[in-house]
């Protein structure tokens, strides 16, 4: 199934200048939320994966559905002081100023094979961050995957080595 029919573009949200993908098309009907998912899987492939870990908001829609498909547990990554127990702590840079995410410290035992999921990667600033938490417990990224990349802001360029696939990209 072709998935960008389910992506919708809104100008100017969140603000001026800005082409934002809207999700909730896709995330509204279950043919193609279940198509995205079997994509998804696929991207994946054969890897044995122990965790899925995903950010928050958008990356959990997709990210339990991956974990309980590919029979390992699901991590939340999210925003600051959501979390209840410890937590580490990764800053990343915004296009104005500066924001955080955090992960609990006992999520990844040390060697877990994880995959990183998010809707979108644009500047790459969100999955770095993600990525570094991952990798300061031990964790070791099998893969990031999204649902769409925006190539031009070539947010790949600050994921580095880490392998990265999506399914759709603009
Ligand atoms: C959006 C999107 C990605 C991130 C990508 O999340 O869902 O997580 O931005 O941007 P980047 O590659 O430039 O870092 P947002 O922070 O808007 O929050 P949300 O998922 O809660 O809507
Ligand atoms: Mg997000």
């Amino acid at each position: 199934m072709d998935l960008s029919k389910f992506i919708r573009n809104i100008e100017h949200f969140p603000k001026d200048g800005v082409h934002f993908k809207d999700i909730t098309p896709l995330l509204a009907d279950s043919a193609a939320m279940a198509d995205g998912l079997t994509q998804l899987m696929a991207l994946v492939g054969d890897e044995k994966i122990d965790k899925v870990a995903a950010i928050e908001s958008r990356g959990f829609f997709f990210g339990t559905l991956l974990a309980q498909n590919l029979n390992a547990g699901f991590v939340p990554i999210r925003k600051p002081g959501k979390l209840p127990y410890k937590t580490l702590k990764e800053p990343y840079q915004l296009e104005y100023g500066i924001d955080a995410l955090e992960i609990h410290e006992d999520a990844i035992l040390k060697g877990e094979r994880v995959l990183l999921h998010d809707d979108v990667l644009a500047t790459g600033g969100t999955m770095k961050a993600a990525c570094k938490l991952i990798e300061s417990l031990g964790g070791e990224i099998v893969q990031c995957n999204f649902l769409l990349e925006l190539e031009f802001l070539n947010g790949i360029q600050k994921l580095k080595n880490r392998p990265v696939k999506s399914l759709l990209k603009y």
